[in-house]
Formats: C-alpha cells, sequence, structure tokens
C-alpha cells in the first residue's frame, strides 16, 4: 500500500531539493519557497529512479501521562558581534551580518524603518530577487561587488555566509537559542551524545552540536547544501569531529533508523512547508509532521535529552505543535516548550517573529 507521500511523489515529476538546481521565484518565504516547485520549471524527470515506497505509517496514540507544558516560551536572538538586526520596517530589513550590511525583504515589518535612510544607505548588500538568474545575480552590491561567500562566525565557529538566489544568506540567526540550549544539554550530561540533525542545511547546528562533544548525524535532501556544510567544517576547524553528512529523504532516513535499531539522544527537526527528497519523495508538512515527529521518538535512546522542532512559513500556531508534541511524547515525563523564535531589532527593541517551535526536553 502506498503512503499519502508516496503518491503525490509518483505523480509529480522529479524535482530536486530547492538549493540543489532549482530555479528561483521572485516571492520568498523562509522555507516553503525553497522547496516549492515553480510550474514554469516544472521539468519532466520521471525517468529518474524512484525509489520503492514504504508502508505508511501507522500512528495510535500514545499511552502514558502527557509531558509537563510550559508555552508561551519566547526564545529571543538579541544583536551581538556576530549577527544584528539592526532596523526593520516597510517590508524590509537590515541586518549585519559579520562584515557586511545587508538589505532584505521582509513581509512581517509593517512598521515603518526607526533608523534614518542614511543607516539604510550604507548597505553593502540588497536583495533584489529581480531576475531568473541562480544565486548571487538576484543580489545588488552598491559599494564594492562581493563574491557569493564571505567569513562569518557563529560563537567562535568560522563558517560562510552566502548570497543565495532565495534571499536566504546561509544561515538562519533565530536558531542560535536552539543551538545554544543544545550545546548545555550536550556538556551537561557528561557522557558521550548523539544528535540527530533533519532538515539540516548549512550545518550550524550540527557543527554547534559537534564542539560540544557530540556525535553527530546531519541529513538533508539537498547535496549542494551538504556540500556548503562540509565547507562550514571546514571553516571551522572542526573536520576532526564525528559529523556524518547524508544526502537523504529526512523521513525515509529516520525510518531505516528506527529499523536498523540506531538511536539518538537528541533530534533536531527543521523542516520546510514543503519540500523533495533527493528521489523525488515530496514533504509537506501538514500531511507529514505528525509521522515524522512519531518516528523522532522511536528512535530515541532509552535516556533522550530532546527532541526540538522549529516550523516556518506555515498558516498555524505554536498550540497547534505543542499538541502534536505533548501527544507523542506522552509517557516519557519531561516538559514540552512551545512558542516562538524571535529576534530583537537594535534600532528600536522591536521583535521580529520568525518561526514556531515545540521541544520535549527530558
Ligand atoms: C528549513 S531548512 C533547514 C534549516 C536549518 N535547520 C538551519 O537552521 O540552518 C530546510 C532544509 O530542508 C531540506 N529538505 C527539504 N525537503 C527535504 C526532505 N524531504 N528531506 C530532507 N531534507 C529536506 C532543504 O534542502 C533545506 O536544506
Amino acid at each position: 500500500m502506498k503512503s499519502p507521500r508516496d503518491k503525490r511523489r509518483d505523480s509529480r515529476p522529479h524535482r530536486p531539493a530547492r538549493d540543489d538546481g532549482q530555479k528561483p521565484r521572485p516571492r520568498d518565504d523562509r522555507d516553503d519557497t525553497r522547496t516549492r516547485p515553480s510550474p514554469r520549471h516544472e521539468t519532466a524527470a520521471a525517468d529518474r529512479v524512484v525509489a520503492t515506497p514504504a508502508p505508511p505509517r501507522v500512528l495510535a496514540r500514545r499511552e502514558g501521562a502527557l509531558p509537563a507544558e510550559r508555552l508561551p516560551l519566547i526564545l529571543e536572538v538579541a544583536p551581538n558581534a556576530d549577527y544584528a538586526l539592526l532596523d526593520s520596517g516597510s517590508g524590509q530589513k537590515l541586518e549585519q551580518y559579520g562584515p557586511y550590511r545587508i538589505v532584505r525583504p521582509e513581509g512581517q515589518a509593517i512598521w515603518q524603518k526607526a533608523l534614518p535612510a542614511k543607516d539604510w544607505d550604507r548597505a553593502d548588500a540588497i536583495f533584489t530577487g529581480d531576475t531568473d538568474e541562480e544565486g548571487i545575480g538576484r543580489w545588488r552590491f552598491p559599494r564594492t561587488p562581493l563574491g557569493e561567500t564571505w567569513p562569518m562566525k557563529h560563537d567562535g565557529i568560522d563558517y560562510l555566509g552566502r548570497f543565495t538566489s532565495f534571499r536566504h544568506v546561509g544561515v538562519f540567526p533565530e536558531q542560535a537559542s536552539h543551538w545554544d540550549h543544545m550545546a548545555g544539554l550536550i556538556t551537561a550530561a557528561r557522557r558521550p551524545v548523539k544528535v540527530l540533525n533533519l532538515f539540516g542545511y548549512t550545518g550550524l547546528a550540527s557543527l554547534v552540536a559537534a564542539r560540544a562533544g557530540a556525535e553527530v548525524t546531519h541529513v538533508d535532501a539537498s547535496k549542494k547544501a551538504i556540500g556548503w556544510a562540509r565547507e562550514n567544517q571546514e571553516m571551522a576547524g572542526l573536520t576532526g569531529k564525528p559529523i556524518r553528512w547524508i544526502v537523504e529523504d529526512a523521513m525515509k532516513f529516520a525510518e531505516r533508523e528506527e529499523r536498523r535499531g540506531s538511536r539518538y539522544d537528541i533530534v533536531l527537526f527543521d523542516p520546510p512547508a514543503y519540500g523533495r527528497g533527493p528521489k523525488g519523495e515530496v514533504w509537506q508538512l501538514f500531511e507529514d509532521l505528525p509521522a515524522l515527529t512519531d518516528l523522532c521518538r522511536s528512535i530515541l535512546t532509552p535516556k533522550p535529552l530532546a527532541v526540538v522542532l522549529t516550523a516556518y512559513s506555515i498558516r498555524s500556531s505554536f498550540f497547534a505543535v505543542h499538541a502534536l508534541m505533548r501527544d507523542t511524547f506522552a509517557g516519557m515525563g519531561g516538559t514540552v516548550e512551545s512558542g516562538e523564535l524571535i529576534i530583537r531589532e537594535q534600532s528600536a527593541g522591536r521583535a521580529l517573529s520568525t518561526s514556531l517551535f515545540s521541544r520535549w526536553v527530558a
């Protein structure tokens, strides 16, 4: 029998994940535009290999007391030396990424800019998104022409910022709240800790976990993103640390780990609203999240530390992901904490909301 995602996959031509060959689209939300196919570019590739569909996961209600709960929890990234949201307003945001001042569209910034035009005019890079070109062509550099990548740091970890076609810059700074929390858990555990990072993108979370002493498995559907993540590992001088880099569909990988009996102490999953596995597997957040959350629980060690879910670009509330996580972790004790990830603006102290999250902590 075919699962809903296998049926969806079979009925569409194969498309690789965003950032791995898909053409840009003008609109650009945090995730779904990174992976959502654009009809203009639906090239037939039905001749590509399509994996044998796995049977659908049967979801039963988990027995036992629900975990304690803590919400709303707002996790905030304040301006710091590595990254600062300098100002926002009129549908744009002005950010400092390492050496560069960058202007990007920001749909949520419906207020007025707090800084004068002269501060915005000093930008090094502006996302225009006005061509169909891949990568850097969608950026304008008012001062000096810049290369695709530039040196960045997070809490002493060196990595590369990069101008991509989809207004992204190779990092999601609001995730730093999760990275710090996770690093704290790993250090405090004082034992070997295994971390699984699903939908890992350019790998910052994996690097933070590895530096804190964990053995890390990093999974992403995009070969290109995995290449960038490996480059970051080199930049960070962490090549000696145990990180497995895997190009794979997140759901399939988790299913395989469950079958093999591979177990993890911490699972991070930061899925897009819509995505594609390397063999055309379709990821739809609303349809597939319950099964993946359930799988994440199944692949935990007997003494797990945490499961961290982030959700972007969806019409939902943190109450929805909270209820899903709490139900899924029934009988495991601990606490489910849910809320939003925000970035605090430097100019007027306003909060820019970026995403919902829910995490179970032992
Ligand atoms: C939201 S980003 C993850 C951001 C990352 N956690 C971070 O903080 O930098 C989404 C990632 O999911 C990947 N992706 C999309 N569909 C996928 C799938 N079916 N399986 C695995 N990865 C997928 C994309 O290639 C992209 O790198």
